[in-house]
């Protein structure tokens, strides 16, 4: 199949996501519109004060992490290629009377859609799993990264990602071994959805993420590992401090997640 089959297929699955995470507890809408940032501590913590910054968001979603900014102050510009998250992003945009900016494309795509540079480019939690080239991930973020600009990823690990849905054995190769097919069913923020479909992902090793970047002359200022996931998304989970999931009988084993911040030249 080629890339384009993957991505249409992809881009349907995460409409019918979409609609699901709207009402989810998971995504908490209503706390959100009702002042709640849907940030975490690794992402605040690392881009400190963005007032008056302007961000762009890779891979928005629905765009409550975008709109989360924008509350901080930072022009925000969100992207994400489902046009149900785009035109939900826009909506809430709209209710919450921020000004920020969305763009429905496939991020590859987004310099045939999108101008200017910004001061931070932005992109977390079960973004890169996407895409199948990180070369090509790379060059987009230093197209629109002004000189000295920052960019911040905070991505699960690429341990996660090895194992089965119920963490019993490791069934998928550490490095990039090309597409993984899944047919999946319900969605993280709701397992009992009732909606079907394969979807194309790809594990990308942190050699792979790294040399990626290094590759378009970002210099790499902080990278960090850490051994609990911020989001309860996981099967087989257990809250081990207030908003910190680890897998169960894996307790304090593996690395769940990371950051990568980086500047670019
Ligand atoms: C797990 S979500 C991002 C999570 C986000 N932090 C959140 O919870 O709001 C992944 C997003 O990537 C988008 N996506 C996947 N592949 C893409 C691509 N090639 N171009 C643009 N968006 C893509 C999906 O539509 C989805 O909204």
């Amino acid at each position: 199949m080629d890339e384009q089959t993957y991505f249409d297929a992809n881009r349907l699955s995460w409409d019918q996501r979409t609609k699901v995470h709207k009402d989810s507890d998971f995504y908490d809408l209503v706390s959100f519109l009702s002042g709640k940032s849907s940030l975490m501590s690794v992402e605040t913590e690392a881009l400190g004060d963005v007032a008056g910054k302007s961000l762009l968001h890779l891979q928005c979603h629905f765009g409550q992490d975008t709109l989360s900014w924008a509350r901080k102050g930072a022009k925000v510009t969100g992207v994400d290629f489902s046009g149900e998250a785009i035109r939900l992003a826009r909506e809430l945009n709209e209710q919450l009377k921020l000004d920020a900016r969305f763009v429905e494309c496939n991020i590859y795509d987004l310099p045939q859609h999108l101008e200017g540079q910004f001061d931070i480019v932005f992109t977390t939690y079960g973004v890169i799993g996407w895409l199948p080239d990180l070369e090509r991930w790379a060059k987009i973020i230093r197209h629109f990264l002004k000189p000295g600009g920052t960019f911040l990823l905070v991505e699960f690990h690429p341990i996660v990602w090895m194992f089965d849905d119920d963490f019993t054995k490791i069934k998928y190769p550490y490095h990039n071994a090309g597409v993984i097919a899944e047919e999946n069913t319900g969605t993280y923020a709701d397992r009992e959805a009732p909606i079907k479909r394969v979807e194309y992902g790809w594990n990308h090793s942190l050699s792979e993420v790294i040399g990626a970047l290094l590759k378009e002359g970002l210099q790499v200022e902080q990278f960090e590992e850490f051994n609990y996931s911020p989001y309860d998304c996981f099967n087989q989970t257990v809250e081990v401090a207030p908003g910190r999931w680890q897998i169960k009988g894996l307790e304090g084993t593996i690395p769940m997640m990371y950051s990568v911040k980086a500047i670019a030249d």
